[in-house]
């Protein structure tokens, strides 16, 4: 199979987890014959450096023709530490989901039995858990109309959604359900919000396209509570972009780390896959970022953009592998223990590779 890969490496550790990304997309080409043609585009602080804008037209034009895109990061502590500088980062990431129609955002979030003891979490609550999220991604208070009012001293953000945009997430959530658990939670705050009493009634009827899936809804300060308390009871969980933000981020002790997991945008045209970590300012440079959560975007990518089951399925043994055989980042050890491996982030990309060689 040929087919072209754009890397967009972005900030901060989205280089350094990325360049593991790309390896083992490398070494899954080489090990399975297909061929993998890399290309490299700017955005996010690096871009606005370059071009004085996050998102280029020359990568966006990059993005269009490629069969699938790894990202990693965007961020600069440059913008953390100053709200009002009108220029960036993360505007290249929301232009680009956007202009791609990247409206699905999927991500699974699943436990690695080997770092069950690693959690803080109790092993007996984790054990099993097997969640997917779909976060809608190109709508809600990140596009509906903002500003400022009263001289300044008032400012506000619109929480918008159509029935349409409801429409098409909930249809992928309950189509991914019937492959899993048949289970859809959908998650609201239907008793205050006006746009989540549309978003309720839209998945309710959605529903009904879909008689053999379970359907439930929560509010989503009770599904952020129950996620901690019984993540088990959740299969397939569709929300807003808000919420869906939020509540990956704490779902993300679930899979042990924001080192851990992997995410897939999807929707009319290219995918794109990503760590749902940020740049991490704290901890680049010092080679010590997790690689896994991008080396699963690329299995990600592998199963869907380019319907490789079996290379996809290849990527996460090889992940499983290496942490059977004690291997780990600083992120995911166990002090507890002391036959583990602490690795830095390009070895353990390393590892996972040659993993890769010895499965296949
Ligand atoms: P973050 O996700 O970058 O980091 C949160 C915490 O998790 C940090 O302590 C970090 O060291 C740790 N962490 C994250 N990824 C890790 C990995 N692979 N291995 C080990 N530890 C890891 O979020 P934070 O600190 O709130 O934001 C940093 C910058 O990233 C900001 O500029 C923010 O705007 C940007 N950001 C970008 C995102 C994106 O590009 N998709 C998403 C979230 C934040
Ligand atoms: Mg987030």
């Amino acid at each position: 199979m040929k087919k072209k890969i754009t890397i967009l490496p972005g900030d901060g550790i989205g280089k350094e987890v990325t360049a593991c990304g790309k390896k083992v997309l490398e070494q899954i080409a080489e090990c399975f014959g297909h061929e993998f043609v890399f290309d490299y585009g700017q955005i996010g602080h690096e871009a606005i450096e370059a071009t004085g804008t996050p998102l280029p037209d020359e990568t966006l034009a990059k993005l269009k023709k490629s069969d699938a895109i790894l990202f990693g990061a965007v961020g600069h502590p440059k913008y953390d530490n100053d709200p009002t500088l009108p220029v960036r980062p993360e505007q290249g990431l929301l232009k680009m989901r956007k202009e791609l129609g990247l409206y699905a955002n999927l991500r699974p979030i699943k436990l690695f039995d080997e770092l069950l003891a690693a959690s803080s979490i109790k092993p007996e609550i984790l054990k099993g858990a097997d969640i997917l999220f779909f976060r809608e991604l190109t709508g809600d208070v990140y596009f509906g109309e903002r500003g400022r009012k009263n001289d300044n001293k008032t400012a506000y953000d619109t929480m918008i959604y159509s029935t349409y945009e409801v429409e098409r997430i909930a249809h992928k959530a309950f189509k991914a359900a019937q492959t899993r658990r048949k289970k859809v939670t959908s998650v609201d705050k239907a008793n205050v919000l006006e746009s989540s009493r549309l978003w309720r009634a839209v998945v309710q009827e959605v529903a009904k396209q879909y008689p053999d899936v379970t359907v439930e809804h929560m509010f989503v300060d009770a599904a952020a509570m129950k996620l901690i308390q019984n993540p088990k009871s959740f299969d397939v969980v569709v929300t807003g972009n808000l919420f869906g933000d939020i509540l990956t981020d704490e779902a993300s002790q679930i899979a042990g780390s924001m080192g851990m997991l992997a995410s897939a945008s999807v929707g009319d045209t290219v995918g794109l896959y990503e760590p749902i970590h940020g740049s991490a300012h704290d901890i680049t440079g010092k080679g010590i970022a997790n690689p896994l959560a991008s080396i699963l975007s690329a299995a990600l990518l592998l199963d869907i953009s380019f319907g490789l089951q079996e290379e996809a399925d290849t990527v996460i043994k090889a992940v499983e592998r290496t942490l059977k055989e004690g291997y780990r980042t600083r992120d995911i050890a166990d002090p507890s223990t002391a036959h583990e491996k602490i690795l830095g982030t390009e070895v353990m990309g390393n590892v996972v590779s040659n993993q890769i060689r010895m499965i296949v």
